[in-house]
């Protein structure tokens, strides 16, 4: 197994992404909400680049059983059903439904790496189920979401916690960025305070959503991995 990891999105070169498996990873929050809002039951999750974007989606789908949700600067965009806080996503609301989701840094990721030949989402919640899931992957590109194309110390820890639960540097073979992230891993435990210290953790705590940094700080809690089909994220398979 080949092991790269790009901290930014703008990192990707697109001729990468042939024979590919890319993870994206955005801890705070889009693939920890869209991990939860799966383990709620929904059917799919729609990601959007655009507000525009999300609003045409909603009406070709049907609004009965579509659910809107996303963020911008971290508050639930007005006129959206749900923001993007993992545990606003229960069974009660989401059980059923489609999600068209539309957030700053993890839904374009998403798209960004759509070109690949498999497209998977993780975080701290579904790490292991994650590392299970590419047990016979040959080319597995990490792509960290970021902020709004800057560095994000829980993205890119949690990638070195994914490549570490693949096996680490001894058994595969891992890129400059794969090595570094291996060693941010082993330098951080993980919880809440560690995510409640980082730029976006100040960021949702600024705004009152200390609960989502408890959400997200949580490790292993979710036994499916997310995994984008044609551009709608589903329950992958093994
Ligand atoms: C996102 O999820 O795209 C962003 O990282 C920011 C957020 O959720 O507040």
């Amino acid at each position: 197994m080949r092991v790269r990891v790009r901290f930014t999105v703008p990192e990707v070169d697109p001729a990468e992404l042939g024979g590919a498996t890319a993870v994206v990873i955005d801890v705070l929050r889009a693939t920890s909400t869209v991990t939860a809002a799966l383990a709620a039951g929904a059917r799919g999750i729609y990601p959007v680049a655009s507000t525009e974007e999300a609003l045409r989606l909603v009406q070709s789908l049907g609004r009965d059983d579509t659910l809107l949700c996303g963020e911008r600067k971290g508050a639930r965009i007005e006129g959206y059903d749900l923001g993007n806080s993992p545990g606003e996503f229960t069974p009660e609301l989401v059980d059923g439904k489609r999600v068209v989701m539309d957030t700053t840094n993890g839904t374009p990721a998403l798209l960004a790496v759509a070109e690949a030949d498999r497209v998977v989402a993780t975080c701290f919640a579904n790490i292991a189920a994650t590392a299970a899931a590419l047990h016979d992957a040959a080319d597995v590109l990490v792509v960290c979401a970021g902020s709004e194309d800057a560095f994000a110390l829980e993205d890119a820890v949690c990638a070195g916690a994914l490549v570490s639960a693949l096996g680490g540097p001894g058994r595969h073979a891992f890129d400059d960025g794969a090595r570094a992230a291996y060693v941010l891993a082993s330098r951080w435990r993980v919880d809440p305070e560690f995510l409640a210290g980082t730029s976006a953790g100040q960021g949702l705590i600024g705004l009152g959503l200390e609960a989502d940094v408890r959400w997200c700080a949580q490790r292993d809690v979710v036994d499916l991995v997310p995994e984008m089909r044609d551009r709608v994220v589903v329950v992958g398979g093994g």
